[in-house]
């Protein structure tokens, strides 16, 4: 992996506070860690700081520096946005005055539809590409747009600036709002399969394509069953939109007498894989969490855009309880900020919502979500063998978090403790704290990469 300017990456060791979900716990603490970074961008080992000799002789690795974290910073594993839409990006913090179905055909299509216009994608696209990695968004799984050239521009723009990406060329075939913002059925397949095409023999590292039918309303039975076998047939990730809103949830019943619920519509159609993730199900049935967990489909949290929006409150806890995967998602811009740390806090505050409606609720805790923004994203793309948390083999996807940057937003006492720390960044922090990113082993924030058109 080159870094941004351009020569190999060395061997690495980090010294100093690790915080990261496991399989046991939430969020470990590692006081005083070495974690060393291959040339390769992978974790080669983790141990305890006054192992460092004994670690780089019996991995034969000798580090070209050893980095001494400061007293009050940590490493965090990167965020993972499960759920974003990039063009829409360009209006985030605003219209968020109706509910979905209006909204999308008020606000959403029309602007969506200037994506044609490949100048406007690039600005738009760098900006959301940059903003979300300055707040600590390694990895985001992107809608973009019906349009193919500018979809593959949103790919390019990712990998040049060294974030790990899935994005989707938006597939529908209907919409009464916006006259040209649809596509015919053979469009939409051939665009997807060139799109999908064009993507992969770029050879990216870290960008991949993924089947993006918009949702039930926007797509005919008969395309979203093409897209569900183009799907299969090439083993690609899946994503779309499942019962977010009431009233959406009322016409797929409508239109679909026959199947048994919304989850059943995409079964029938073959997306629903373990390598689909599908954003909001607020309204999901017991029987239909089941079928999500049968067929290792997951859940894409997205707790701004169901409140800014008033579409509802989905239960995390039911569906943890159910052993269905599920991450966190901005879903950007439905929810108004792009910030992973934003989704933290509102997942947190929809918890709580429920319990002060249902005393009964367990609330989730900050850790828990914290697993929810790393290791559970990670899960929900079934990208979890190479990210989501500090274990060795798996990408140095990573966040240097700095608790006491001058002029910052948080206050520490001075006997705070790890957890503490963490949870008052989860709490209170923003990209001033976040001083370093880094994506399979490449310092991307700060970056000096010039995006040159
Ligand atoms: N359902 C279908 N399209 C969209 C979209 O762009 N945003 C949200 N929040 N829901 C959708
Ligand atoms: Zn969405």
């Amino acid at each position: 992996m080159a870094n941004p300017d351009g020569a190999a990456e060395t061997k690495r060791v980090f010294r100093g506070t690790l915080i990261h979900a496991t399989r046991e716990e939430a969020a470990k603490v590692l006081e005083d860690a070495l974690l060393g970074v291959d040339a390769d961008g992978k974790i080669a080992f983790i141990g305890e700081g006054k192992e460092l000799h004994r670690l780089s002789k019996e991995f034969a690795f000798s580090p070209s520096s050893v980095i001494q974290l400061e007293k009050h910073e940590f490493f965090m594993p990167g965020m993972v946005d499960t759920h974003i839409h990039a063009p829409q990006y360009s209006y985030a913090g605003t219209a968020l005055d109706m509910p979905l179905l209006d909204w999308l055909n008020t606000y959403t299509f029309p602007v969506e539809s200037r994506f044609k216009d490949q100048n406007f994608a690039r600005e738009v696209y760098t900006q959301v590409v940059k903003r979300t990695l300055r707040n600590g968004t390694t990895t985001a799984c992107y809608f973009a747009t019906i349009h193919t050239d500018s979809s593959l521009l949103l790919g390019h723009i990712a990998d040049k600036l060294g974030q790990r990406a899935l994005v989707g060329k938006v597939c529908m075939d209907r919409n009464n709002s916006v006259k040209h913002y649809k596509e015919t059925i053979q469009e939409s397949l051939e665009e997807t399969r060139r799109f999908i095409a064009e993507l992969l023999e770029k050879k990216y590292a870290l960008v991949k394509p993924v089947v993006t039918p918009r949702f039930v309303l926007s797509c005919s039975s008969t395309l979203l069953g093409q897209l569900g076998q183009l799907a299969k047939n090439n083993n690609l990730h899946i994503q779309s939109h499942i019962s977010e809103n009431v009233e959406e949830v009322k016409i797929v019943k409508e239109m679909f007498p026959d199947s048994d619920s919304y989850t059943d519509v995409y079964h029938k159609h073959n997306l629903l894989t373990n390598k689909t993730v599908m954003a909001h199900g607020c309204y999901l049935s017991d029987e239909e969490l089941a079928l999500f967990r049968e067929t290792g489909a997951s859940l894409s949290h997205c707790p701004n855009s169901n409140i800014s929006l008033c579409s509802g409150l989905l239960n995390v806890r039911n569906v943890l309880n159910h052993k269905v995967k599920l991450g966190l998602g901005t879903d950007v811009a439905g929810g108004y900020s792009a910030s992973m740390l934003d989704a933290v806090r509102r997942a947190l505050d929809t918890s709580k919502i429920l319990t002060v409606q249902d005393p009964e609720h367990v609330t989730l805790t900050f850790e828990e979500v914290f697993r929810l923004a790393t290791l559970g994203g990670s899960q929900a793309l079934s990208l979890d063998s190479q990210i989501g948390n500090f274990e060795v083999g798996k990408d140095f996807d990573a966040l240097r978090v700095n608790v006491t940057v001058p002029g910052g937003p948080i206050d520490l006492i001075e006997h705070d403790k790890p957890k503490i720390i963490l949870e008052k960044f989860l709490n209170l922090g923003d990209d001033r704290n976040i001083v370093e990113v880094y994506v399979a082993g490449r310092k991307v924030v700060p970056s000096s990469e010039k995006l040159l058109y």
